[in-house]
């Protein structure tokens, strides 16, 4: 994969034209009706950093990443992205940002070229002949050539991510975000996709931000993690330091014990 990488990268320089942008989000709270789904979130991603962002589920993950990529506006708080509001219409061409969505959000009933090249066509991102090319080369950099016509229905599940990360690359991103992006894969599929989002990392130079439950992604791969809990951030660090931090919820989160004489789901909160 790296090899094929690297000659694609010299021969094509594909999304060296513009450098990582960085993140910023300050004082960051999100409400659903009465429920506080954020809470007060101040966090910075550096230019060309991997930032994951872990915690269980339903502590607010996937909602913290829609509002980085500006998909949804802050109760109260901002987001900044080199110095830009994401949900302003006007600065939104400014960077280059792509979101790999949890479930690939492939459309069904078009080709996996037709996934790839859709968007930038409807845009007019570029001519027509380049984005073919783009179309190509990201399909060539995630091994998919053979894929080309097939549909998302013909595809197994790490298909279907590495399809979803080529149309991301399509767009040539400054900054890539990832939404579990190794959810409901089988181990070796995993490892996989987690090779892939390093690789993709040191040679095109894009920040990425991961959000994700996966250990092993998180603690191999990211400069620094998150952890979020109950929508407040439990620790900010990096994933060396994550694995000395003392508080027992983050220690029982990284290395959760099982117990079948204090099982968890009698200590579950009736809802
Ligand atoms: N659009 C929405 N409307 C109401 N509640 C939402 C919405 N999106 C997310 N939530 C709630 O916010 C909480 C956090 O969700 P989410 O960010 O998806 O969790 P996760 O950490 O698993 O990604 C959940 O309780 C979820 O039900
Ligand atoms: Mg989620």
């Amino acid at each position: 994969m790296k090899k094929a990488i690297l000659k694609e990268r010299s021969s094509h320089n594909i999304g060296a034209s513009r450098p990582p942008v960085g993140v910023e989000v300050s004082g960051l709270s999100k409400n659903f009706g009465t429920q506080r789904v954020l809470k007060d979130i101040s966090l910075t991603v550096k230019p060309g950093e991997i930032f994951t962002i872990m915690g269980p589920s339903g502590s607010g993950k996937s909602v913290l990443l829609r509002q980085i990529a500006g998909l949804d506006q802050p109760t109260r708080g901002t987001v900044r992205i080199e110095g830009l509001d994401p949900t302003d219409p006007d600065t939104r061409d400014r960077f280059a940002l792509a979101l790999v969505f949890q479930a690939g959000a492939l459309f069904n009933s078009i080709s996996v070229y037709d996934n790839l090249a859709l968007y930038p066509l409807e845009h007019r991102l570029c001519p027509k002949n380049e984005i073919r090319d783009r179309v190509m080369r990201a399909l060539k950099i995630l091994s998919l050539e053979n894929a080309v016509k097939k549909f998302p229905s013909e595809l197994s599940g790490g298909m279907k991510k590495r399809v979803a990360i080529a149309r991301a690359l399509v767009m040539e991103p400054q900054l890539l975000l990832y939404d579990e992006p190794t959810s409901e894969l089988d181990p070796i599929m995993s490892a996989t996709i987690t090779e892939i989002i390093a690789t993709l990392k040191t040679e095109f130079n894009v920040t990425s931000i991961v959000v994700s439950h996966d250990r092993d992604l998180a603690l191999t791969i990211s400069d620094r993690v998150a952890l979020l809990m109950r929508g407040e951030l439990k620790a900010l660090c990096t994933p060396t330091e994550l694995r000395k931090v003392e508080d027992p919820a983050v220690k029982d989160f990284l290395n959760p014990t099982i117990d079948l004489k204090k099982p968890r789901y009698q200590q579950l909160e009736a809802s």
